[in-house]
């Protein structure tokens, strides 16, 4: 029996795929590589290169493969190409989402473990937040993850499946080896950035606004290490394998870094200046998101292992110092 990764040459997919590996399970991938790279797939995980959107493609898979469980990174994630191309993330998301949920069910697969976000709870009323906070999307991205969950909700109750969704905070880091890391095209996220200033591969990060009501007026944030979260993917299999009902987590470290103190940290970390010039405020942004990632310990038994910022960065600068242009060596 294997264990089915879709979308598992990207960010988050790639790294459980190898945290999958490294504990023995027998694992296959799909991937279109739209965003994911053929470079960080594993050897032993076999590879089924194609589209979930694809039923026909979808159906080979499901015959050559005993699938016991899917773990689904396989969408677009970031929040400014969403408000710009809203339609094309419901068709990458949620349509695609529904042809391989249709066949998963077609093939009698019981379980499902899948990336969600953060961005379904909108601007928080409180933090740290918990599960049951409102959701309220504020772009097409968080809309489409939440339309994603509601949709295994009520398929899970008709056709008598369990699911998992992880509702990520600020995945960050790479895997300790370094062979494996964050490489998105175009790049977006903060803590790869402030590397690629630090390198000298762009002379300077901008902050997206100073005059957040936070403790030094930019915006916090909840770092995650990508491998705690796929170990959180193992975790959320094993509990559906033995049972479980299905469940919604958050993952964070439930502790905020503002922006400010991302980029000293990388200082620290790298030993190098880094030239941070003040911007105005990035369209979109909530002050504050961190997690109570209570639910997530008490149920799954999950414990990150990497809480310090610095421990986090050093890994994502240790992938960025061996692959200044990515994988594909851009
Ligand atoms: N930031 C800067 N300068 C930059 C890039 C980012 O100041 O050059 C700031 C942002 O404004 C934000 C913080 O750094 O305050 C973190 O930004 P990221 O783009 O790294 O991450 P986000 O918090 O915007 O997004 C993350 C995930 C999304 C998820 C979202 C939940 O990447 O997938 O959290 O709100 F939807």
């Amino acid at each position: 029996m294997s264990i089915l990764v879709l979308g598992g040459a990207g960010y988050i997919g790639s790294h459980t795929v190898c945290a999958l590996c490294e504990a023995g399970y027998d694992v296959a991938v799909v991937d279109n590589l739209v965003t994911g790279h053929r470079a960080s797939l594993r050897p032993q995980a076999r590879f089924y290169e194609g589209d979930i959107g694809d039923a026909a493609f979808l159906r080979q898979v499901f015959l050559k493969e005993k699938v016991e469980a899917v773990i689904h990174f396989a969408a677009f994630s970031q929040v400014g190409e969403s408000v710009k191309k809203p339609l094309a993330y419901y068709e990458n998301n949620l349509v695609k989402t529904r042809t391989m949920l249709e066949e998963m069910v077609k093939a009698g697969i019981k379980h499902i473990v899948f990336s969600s976000t953060a961005a379904v709870y909108g601007e928080p009323k409180e933090v740290p937040i918990t599960e049951d906070a409102p959701t309220q999307p504020e772009n097409p991205y968080g809309e489409t993850k939440l339309a994603m969950e509601r949709m295994f909700h009520w398929t899970a109750q008709a056709e008598g499946i369990t699911y998992v969704s992880l509702r990520y905070f600020n995945a960050c880091g790479a895997h300790a080896e370094g062979k494996i890391g964050e490489d998105h095209d175009p790049e977006t996220h903060l803590i790869p950035l402030v590397l690629e200033a630090a390198s000298g591969k762009r002379e300077k990060i901008s902050i997206f606004g100073t005059d957040y009501p936070t403790k030094d007026g930019t915006c916090i944030r909840d770092y995650i290490h990508v491998s705690d979260l796929a170990q959180a993917h193992i975790l959320a299999v094993k509990y559906l394998l033995g049972g479980g009902k299905s469940e919604v987590f958050n993952l964070g470290n439930g502790t905020g870094f503002s922006v400010r103190e991302i980029v000293e940290a990388a200082r620290e970390v790298t030993g190098r200046p880094i030239l941070a010039q003040e911007a105005e405020r990035r369209a979109g942004d909530p002050a504050v998101l961190i997690a109570s990632s209570q639910k997530a310990k008490e149920i799954l038994g999950w414990e990150p292992k990497y809480t310090k910022i610095q421990e986090m960065i050093q890994t994502a600068w240790v992938w960025h110092q061996h692959h200044p242009h990515g994988f594909d060596g851009r």
